[in-house]
Formats: structure tokens, C-alpha cells, sequence
């Protein structure tokens, strides 16, 4: 045990680790040592964020993907998801909704459907940014070409998340098809970055072929790529994938991998997801005790939420936008922290835009 806390006091100090240390700490299942990580993260979160939590308003803006990826609750191959794709007036109206409610920064996530090319999504960015100039815009619709991620940025988007899955080519392999590519998926990223955009990687926490040796792999591509935001929650089965019968991850490792994260990276945003509190009632409010700073309510239409199913027994897909600000506004206040109305960018993203000079 003191060794594992001797590697979290330096990982604190250094903000690295080397492989085999990691090592020690990605294997390491113990309570206590959990304990620490989760009271060190914690600190070191409130010492950049005070008590305010940030919050995104996620809109998902369809579930018609040509990708099949093997956890994926709307891969192509699934034909029992009824599909959706939501107007540009639906998503105005969503965003209407949101910013009423508090809501500065726009998530817009789906699958990677065809329909949307650059000039559909540039209009909707463009109204979006007319619309709301004060609020911060992300995508969040999978791999594209440079000049894609270029025009949507000129048109107005700030941030992307596109999770790396797993930092492990063959690990990559296991979760995917032969026809998607691990180092397409990590190119994305660069590219993204280098276009200037704040990027958001992450992976699912036991994800089926997941292991200590794959996960030193992910806090080392944390540690290279600096990403403004980092996105981490439970693999969750989906009944009508290939992995409708691999076990779940753990909210325990869960609440450890996000601790060891904030650790790592003190000023990254990071979520307590929606897969965390649908493994666990109380998994969004123990994600913010062990260091996460970031909710991402559903502001999507009710209509069509159950259709976003990406793993079984998805919570808050019968809540109004309202009854989840509400909910999550309790939620917080009861472990004494508080919702932020604010555009929340990465204290490391405003620094390097103060040095520009650039607003
Ligand atoms: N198409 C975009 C992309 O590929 O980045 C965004 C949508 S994708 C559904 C968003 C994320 O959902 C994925 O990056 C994945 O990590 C997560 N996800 C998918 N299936 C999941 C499952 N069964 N359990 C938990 N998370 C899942
Ligand atoms: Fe495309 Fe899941 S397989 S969003």
C-alpha cells in the first residue's frame, strides 16, 4: 500500500509516471489506496474549479451510423433501433431550451450519418453561433476529414470529443471491425488538435479485452496528447450487439481511473458520465466526489431519447431538459457543490488564448 501511495504522491508532483509504474497502479484493486487517490483528486479539483460544477447540454442529433462498432448500441447492424435524425430547427429549438435553462455550452453527438455533410452541420454551426454567441459549441460525430474538421471550426464549433476508445492497436481491434482503423482514430485527434479546436479523447472503463497493460497505454496518451477534456465511464452491454453478454464495467474502477486522471491532469474537464450513474444510483455524485467537474445532461427531444439507447437501461431518456437540470442541480447541492452557468472552457485552453491574444 505505501509504495501505490509513494506512485500517487509522485504522479501529483510530476504529472507522469513511467509505464511500470503505471502498471503498478492500473493493477492495483485496493480500497484504501482507491481512498487516497479519491481524496487527493478531489482536492486537487477544487483548488482549480472551487465547488462549481460545469455543465454541457448534450443534444443527440441522430442515431444513423455507418460504423459498426461491436459495443455500440446503434451500429449499422443493429436493425431493431428505430432511427431519427433531428432537423436543424429541432436543434435550435433544443438549444432555445438549454439556454433558458442555463446551458452554455452545446453538445452535438451522433453517429457517423452520411446526411450530414460539412455544409449541413457549417448552417446549423452558424445558427447555432448567431443564436447563442456566448456559448461555447462541440461536436461530437466521429472520424472525418481535415478539411471537415476545419470548415465546421471557421463556422463557429470550439471543442470535439472523440473518444480514442483504447490507446492499444490490437485492444482497438477487438472492439471494432477490420474496416475501422486505430491510427485513423488517433490522426483524428492531432488533427483536431493542431486545427485548434479543444479535443476530448477517452475510452470505456472494462470495455471486453480491457486490461492494466491497455490502460497504461491510455494514461500515456494522456499524458502526450494534453487533451482539454477526457471522457471516461463504464462499458455497458448493449443486448443487440456482439457484446450483449460481456460483463459491465465496475463503478469502483470507474471512481479510481477518474481520480488517477485528475491527478494526472489537475485542470482537465472531466465528466461524470450518464453510463456512470446508470450502473449506480449515486454514480454522477461519487464521480464528482473522486474528481470529475463536468455533467452532461440530454437536452434531445423526449421524442426520441430511447432511440439514442447506446447501452441497456440508459437513465434520464423520459426526463424533460428542465427535470434534468432540476435533478442534477439537487444532486450536487447534496454533496455540497453548485451548477455553473458558464461557457466552462479548460483553464489550459484560456491560457494558451490570453497568450495569442486572441478572445
Ligand atoms: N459517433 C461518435 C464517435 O464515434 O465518437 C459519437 C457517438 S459514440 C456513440 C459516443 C461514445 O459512446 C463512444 O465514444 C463510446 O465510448 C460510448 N459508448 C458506445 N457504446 C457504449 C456502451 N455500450 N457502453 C458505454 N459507452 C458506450
Ligand atoms: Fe457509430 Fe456507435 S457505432 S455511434
Amino acid at each position: 500500500m505505501e509504495h501505490k501511495v509513494n506512485l500517487i504522491e509522485k504522479l501529483d508532483r510530476e504529472h507522469r509516471l513511467t509505464s511500470a509504474e503505471w502498471d503498478v497502479l492500473l493493477r492495483c484493486d485496493n480500497k484504501e489506496v482507491a481512498k487516497f487517490a479519491e481524496k487527493l483528486a478531489r482536492k486537487r479539483a477544487k483548488e482549480v474549479f472551487g465547488k462549481r460544477i460545469y455543465t454541457r447540454g448534450l443534444i443527440e442529433i441522430s442515431n444513423y451510423c455507418k460504423n459498426n462498432c461491436l459495443y455500440c448500441g446503434i451500429r449499422r447492424e443493429n436493425h431493431r433501433v428505430e432511427r431519427y435524425r433531428l432537423t436543424r430547427e429541432q436543434i435550435l429549438s433544443c438549444a432555445k431550451e438549454g439556454y433558458g435553462l442555463g446551458f452554455r455550452t452545446f453538445v452535438l453527438q451522433g453517429g457517423e450519418d452520411g446526411t450530414f455533410t460539412d455544409e449541413w452541420m457549417c448552417q446549423v454551426i452558424r445558427e447555432l453561433r448567431k443564436n447563442f454567441p456566448d456559448c461555447a459549441i462541440t461536436l461530437s460525430i466521429g472520424e472525418r476529414t481535415r478539411e471537415s474538421y476545419q470548415l465546421m471550426y471557421e463556422a463557429g464549433a470550439n471543442r470535439y470529443l472523440l473518444r480514442h476508445e483504447t490507446a492499444d492497436k490490437n485492444h482497438y481491434e477487438i472492439l471494432h471491425p477490420k474496416e475501422m482503423s486505430f491510427e485513423h482514430r488517433i490522426e483524428c485527434l492531432r488533427t483536431l488538435k493542431e486545427i485548434g479546436y479543444q479535443v476530448g479523447c477517452g475510452f470505456m472503463v472494462g470495455s471486453p479485452g480491457q486490461t492494466p497493460a491497455t490502460l497504461v497505454k491510455d494514461m500515456e496518451l494522456i499524458t502526450e496528447l494534453q487533451p482539454e477534456m477526457v471522457g471516461i465511464g463504464p462499458f455497458v452491454p448493449h443486448h443487440a450487439t456482439p457484446f450483449a453478454e460481456e460483463s459491465r464495467g465496475t463503478a469502483e474502477q470507474t471512481l479510481y481511473l477518474l481520480s488517477l486522471i485528475r491527478i494526472l491532469k489537475p485542470d482537465v474537464l472531466l465528466p461524470a458520465t450518464t453510463s456512470l450513474g446508470t450502473i449506480d444510483p449515486r454514480g454522477r455524485e461519487k464521480g464528482i466526489l473522486a474528481g470529475a467537474n463536468v455533467l452532461m445532461p440530454n437536452l434531445s427531444p423526449t421524442a426520441v431519447r430511447k432511440q439514442y439507447e447506446l447501452y441497456d437501461n440508459k437513465i434520464c431518456t423520459g426526463d424533460e431538459a428542465a427535470e434534468c437540470r432540476n435533478c442534477l442541480e439537487n444532486r450536487v447541492k447534496s454533496i455540497g457543490y453548485e451548477l455553473a452557468i458558464d461557457r466552462g472552457d479548460a483553464p489550459s485552453f484560456q491560457q494558451r488564448m490570453q497568450k495569442l491574444n486572441v478572445k
